[in-house]
């Protein structure tokens, strides 16, 4: 059910995604989550909807403890606007800390990435972040960051399926213990499609299983956290189901030779968000 991140804590294996979910339906359908039995609900300051989830995280009567929500920073900016961004998202969601943190993308400018870790690092020491990490951080991105970092990422959350294995960055945050947290594991909804779909159906059926329950364990099977994102009751108990599915290593292989290097959210090193903004725009 858990992986453990380098510092000892606990991040359920699968989680529920929220980018696209309004405030108002993240209410319900979190709320369903959490009664289907997701303990992982993965938001960000820029996905508007910390408030609804803070109310479905109340509504469900769950101890703080046996929840595990991740946030990110919405953009890089000054220590002081950070801090006070942070503090807002602690109040829309209702919490006292963060589960985990994350800069959302990285900057082109390596100070900027550098200057951002240094709150994150203060937000750890304070215990307001039971762990920080990175999203959409590069090879490079993470090589700029060691050269001043007192502590390395505990994650780096990527984008991450069967048409974007991303092996060579895996393997080099593994060798610094840093986790992987697949997003956009349905390649948002391109897996359902051929040439994703003829190989994954075939699995499935084998393991009487679907073709978002095969990519789900692919993802956990490699080491990494799942975070699917679905609006649907049955679509979120099918995805939930796939924690007891277990594929063999050669139906992994095969599933890995999908991989097109086929992205299909924003290049990291092009990224509209990397440079450092003094406002909110
Ligand atoms: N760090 C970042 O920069 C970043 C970027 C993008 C995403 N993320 C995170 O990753 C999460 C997941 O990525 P994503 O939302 O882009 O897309 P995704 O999880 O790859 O795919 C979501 C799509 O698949 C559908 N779906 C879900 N379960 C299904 C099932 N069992 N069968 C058929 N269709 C199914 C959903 O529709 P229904 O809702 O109708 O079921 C939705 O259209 C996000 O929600 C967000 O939390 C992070």
């Amino acid at each position: 059910m858990f992986y453990s991140l380098s510092n000892g804590i606990l991040m359920p294996k699968i989680g529920l995604g929220t980018f696209l979910i309004s405030n108002e339906d993240a209410k319900s359908v979190v709320f369903e989550a959490i009664k289907i039995g997701y303990h992982h609900i993965d938001t960000a300051q820029r996905y508007d909807n910390e408030k609804g989830i803070g109310e479905a995280i109340k509504n469900s009567s769950k101890p703080r403890s046996s929840l595990f929500i991740t946030s990110k920073q919405k953009y890089h900016m000054p220590f002081e606007e950070a801090k006070k961004a942070f503090f807002q998202s602690l109040e829309h969601l209702q919490t006292e800390y963060i589960d985990l943190f994350l800069i959302h993308w990285p900057s082109h400018d390596k100070f900027v990435n550098q200057e951002t870790w240094r709150f994150f690092e203060w937000l750890y020491e304070h215990k307001y972040a039971k762990a920080i990490g990175v999203s959409n951080f590069t090879k490079s991105h993470l090589e700029d960051l060691f050269e001043t970092a007192k502590i390395k990422p505990h994650v780096n959350q990527i984008e991450c399926h069967p048409g974007l294995t991303q092996t060579p960055l895996r393997k080099f945050m593994a060798e610094h213990d840093i986790k992987t947290i697949s997003y956009g594991p349905f390649m948002r909804g391109a897996i359902f499609e051929p040439p994703y779909k003829d190989v994954l159906e075939q699995i499935g059926k084998k393991h009487t299983s679907t073709i978002s329950q095969i990519v789900i364990a692919w993802g956990i099977q490699q080491g990494m956290f799942m975070i699917p994102k679905s609006s649907d009751l049955k679509r979120l108990e099918e995805n939930h189901r796939a924690a007891s599915i277990t594929i063999s290593e050669e139906e992994i292989q095969e599933i890995n030779q999908l991989n097109r290097g086929k992205r299909v959210y924003t290049d990291p090193d092009n990224n509209p968000w990397g440079i450092f903004q003094a406002t909110n725009t």
